[in-house]
């Protein structure tokens, strides 16, 4: 049985909504009608222009909220904006992430490591979350079954890690999952119905992979579509023990 089977009300959350993967996951749920209402968020209107076009069409069931991910004013503004209008959460999908933004570029040796750029990659792929956990418990508490998803990569599996480089995003993703697996330990005696989880989509054909696609086979590139289908069938299939997990985009368990 599905969580939206177990319930007749569902809010869900996509936060990083803008473009990519969480983009697909809005366009998704609102072909859904057991999710009421799917609050999304962005950082910049001018990015955001399809979600932004999305909730023109659908005013009722889609609210877009802006926000920063690595400001934590905003990331309470945003969630007093959602608790003004419902005291529950049922789905949240945490799409943000930063591999490549600017001067910010993953590293390929050692010679490249700079401070200042692995502290972002941590601000926004492993503090984000933690922040979003901490303001967000309260819409997760209460009886309904409930996922919390961050969305991961395999690169950040320290035991699969055989090829190296990529200093700040591995580690940023590898933080993110220590960060979610205790959130999911603390969750689990607050409030005991949300399964908190970390997935890895696969490589999928958005802005933040387009510049590394050269050596993927075509059969290994998915689209937002298959990609958000497949991560959905992984939420749906979640069992009550698989809190603090961390899994693949065709159900299987990564190693940490
Ligand atoms: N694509 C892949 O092959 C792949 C593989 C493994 C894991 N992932 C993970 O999947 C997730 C989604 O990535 P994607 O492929 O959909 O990339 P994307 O198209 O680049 O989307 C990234 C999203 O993160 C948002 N974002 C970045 N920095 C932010 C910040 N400081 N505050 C708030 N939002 C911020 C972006 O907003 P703006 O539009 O404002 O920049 C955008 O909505 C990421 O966690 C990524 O690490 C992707």
């Amino acid at each position: 049985m599905s969580f939206v089977d177990e319930i007749n009300y569902t809010n869900a959350l996509i936060v990083g909504a803008s473009q990519g993967i969480g983009l697909g996951f809005v366009q998704t749920l609102l072909q859904d009608d057991r999710i009421v209402k799917i609050y999304a968020t962005y950082r910049d209107l001018e990015s955001a222009s399809e979600l932004i076009a999305l909730k023109d069409k659908y005013p009722e069931r889609l609210i877009c909220l802006s926000m920063d991910i690595t400001d934590e004013l905003q990331v309470m503004e945003c969630v007093r904006q959602i608790r003004t209008e419902v005291n529950k959460l049922h789905l949240v999908v945490n799409c943000v992430g930063l591999l490549h933004e600017g001067s910010v570029q993953p590293e390929k040796s050692l010679r490249q490591i700079d401070p200042e750029r692995l502290l972002r990659y941590f601000q926004v792929n492993s503090i984000g979350s933690v922040l979003l956990a901490k303001h967000l418990l309260p819409l997760f508490k209460h009886r309904d079954r409930s996922v919390f998803a961050s969305i991961s990569a395999k690169v950040g599996s320290i035991g699969d890690n055989q090829l190296g480089g990529w200093y700040g995003y591995r580690a940023s993703k590898a933080a993110l999952n220590m960060f979610m697996r205790n959130v999911a330990i603390e969750y689990g005696r607050t409030c005991p119905k949300t399964l908190v989880v970390m997935l890895h989509p696969g490589t999928t054909d958005t802005r933040l992979s387009r510049p590394y696609q050269g050596n993927v086979p075509a059969e290994k590139l998915f689209s937002v579509e298959r990609t958000v289908t497949q991560l959905l069938a992984v939420i749906e299939q979640l069992q009550d023990g698989d809190s603090g997990q961390f899994f693949s985009w065709d159900g299987s368990r990564l190693p940490w």
